[in-house]
């Protein structure tokens, strides 16, 4: 089964793969936390990319397209692979599907999750995790980390993004706006394209993300 979820910053993509993919033991792909980890590594990419992400702009299609192609060839992804941040172009989805003809798959949903911008703003401003184990959390929504003790391994030190202050927001809605919004017309051509209610809480998104892989058959 692959799926990818499409929709702004801090719309919950991260969130939702991570629960599906638990719940369908296929590979989570987040191109976001696999430049994250190229940028902590300081390889080439990790360099280029640190700053176009600071910037909030998009990494070009040509890196990011070998950096997914690599991606899919792992093990993980053999059953089936969960997308979260690709594609993010056109020109992206386009190679996605060139990828997926050379290996006889094709892509059973894309599902775009649907949030207000001024929800994305209040999540992301106050969205923190754990340094050691990834853990997310959040100042004022659930879940918090107590005492600040995280509680799936019991870490202290917490980490926020620097893309996440107010003015790389911004330029992430702009650039989701102008170059990713236009491949939604990509997907309702092929008729595989759903649209979930991302304001509702987590749970409820699973319940509804997996109606639509029901309807998707
Ligand atoms: P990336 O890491 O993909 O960031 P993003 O798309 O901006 O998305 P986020 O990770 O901010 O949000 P999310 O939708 O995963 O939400 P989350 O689950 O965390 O990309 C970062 C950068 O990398 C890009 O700007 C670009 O530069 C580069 N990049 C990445 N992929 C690229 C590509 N393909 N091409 C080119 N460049 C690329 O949730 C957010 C918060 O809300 C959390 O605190 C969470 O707990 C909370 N939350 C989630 N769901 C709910 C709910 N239902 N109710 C209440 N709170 C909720
Ligand atoms: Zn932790």
């Amino acid at each position: 089964m692959n799926i990818i979820l499409l929709g702004p910053p801090g719309a919950g993509k991260g969130t939702q793969a991570k629960i599906l993919q638990d719940r369908y033991h296929v590979g989570q792909i987040a191109t976001g936390d696999m430049l994250r980890a190229e940028v902590k590594a300081g390889t080439t990419l990790g360099r280029i990319a640190k700053s176009v992400m600071e910037a909030g702009e998009l990494v070009s299609d040509d890196l990011i397209i070998d950096m997914l192609r690599n991606r899919l060839a792992q093990e993980d992804c053999r059953h089936g692979f969960i997308l979260d941040g690709f594609p993010r172009t056109v020109p992206q989805a386009e190679a996605l599907d060139a990828m997926l003809a050379v290996e006889k798959q094709d892509l059973r949903a894309v599902i775009l999750l649907k949030v207000d911008e001024d929800v994305l703003v209040e999540r992301i401003a106050g969205r923190f995790s754990c340094a050691a184990c990834g853990a997310g959390y959040h100042d004022t929504m659930h879940p918090t980390a107590k005492a600040g003790i995280c509680d799936k391994c019991g870490g202290t030190e917490f980490i926020r993004r620097p893309d996440d202050n107010p003015v790389t927001v911004k330029q992430r809605f702009a650039a989701y706006n102008r170059q990713t919004a236009p491949i939604l017309p990509y997907y309702q051509a092929k008729h595989i394209y759903y649209e979930v209610d991302g304001m509702a809480d987590m749970d409820d998104v699973t319940i509804a993300i997996e109606r639509a892989l029901r309807q998707a058959g």
